[in-house]
């Protein structure tokens, strides 16, 4: 995560200019931005997500800024990270943001790594509060295919993560509970992949076309898609910025 901390202090201008110049809603009142974390994170870790809260914070006064916590504690956040549902957790942001008075007049989203594509389906399922600009941090939104290195303390997670998706990624235990399964995307068996992935084959419209996802996710003014050039966690890489036939916005 220090990495990535490093990388988004030396974008600076680069976010300045994305919070700066779209930011504001009808009333010329700062947008406020939400925000899901990567794998192994949590909303409030000090040294991720907390100080890029922060950092934010003291670059546009009087943003507010939501860092979102997936169940009631951060280690429960963390753990639900790796084995809670994405659907699931995707219908809870979904209430939560409708619920936060805050967020009626819209807001702009931020996400890191697997919080990139969860967020994406977040604008493509629930477009009310509506998102305006959808900034995916590293995120795969073609999905992973390996797992080579582990955020943080999580390696023995990961290692055994590992085991359970060379057993069958596709199965229905494993993809029920473990939330690298329904992102990974086996690009040699395309049709397993089409056929059982739970929530990237859904959201990337791999089975049929959903003309409510395309329309809602055509009502962001910005779709930002940002690569990390030099990641260790993600395989492949090129997912990060590889949308393939999702939809184009122009
Ligand atoms: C928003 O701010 C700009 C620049 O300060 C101003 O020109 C414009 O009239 C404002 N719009 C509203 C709706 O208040
Ligand atoms: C399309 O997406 C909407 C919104 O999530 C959902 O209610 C609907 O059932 C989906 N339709 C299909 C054919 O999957």
């Amino acid at each position: 995560m220090t990495t990535l901390l490093r990388l988004l202090l030396g974008a600076g201008p680069l976010l300045s200019q994305l919070f700066l110049s779209p930011v504001h809603g009808s009333d010329n009142a700062t947008l406020p931005l939400v925000m899901w974390h990567g794998m192994g994170d949590s909303c409030c870790n000090p040294l991720s997500m907390g100080s890029i809260k922060k950092m934010i914070e003291e670059a546009v006064p009087g943003i507010d800024v939501l860092s979102l916590m997936i169940g009631k504690t951060v280690i429960q956040d963390t753990e639900n990270g790796f084995f809670m549902d994405v659907n699931e957790q995707v219908s809870m942001v979904c209430s939560q943001l409708a619920q936060d008075p805050k967020l009626k007049d819209g807001y702009n989203a931020m996400g890191f790594s697997q919080g990139g594509q969860f967020l994406r389906a977040v604008a493509q399922r629930c477009p009310s509060p509506p998102m305006k600009t959808l900034i995916s941090v590293g995120g795969q939104q073609q999905g992973v295919y390996g797992l080579p290195r582990c955020p943080g303390e999580s390696s023995h997670i990961c290692d055994w993560i590992r085991k359970e998706l060379n057993s069958g990624a596709y199965t229905d235990i494993v993809q029920k509970h473990l939330v690298q399964a329904q992102y990974w995307h086996d690009p040699l068996n395309d049709d397993l992949y089409k056929k059982h992935s739970l929530f990237l084959a859904d959201i990337n419209q791999e089975r049929v076309v959903n003309e409510t996802y395309k329309k809602n996710l055509q009502l962001l003014d910005k779709f930002v898609m940002v690569k990390f050039l030099q990641d260790s966690v993600v395989d492949p890489v090129d997912t990060e910025v590889n949308t393939g036939h999702i939809v184009t916005i122009s």
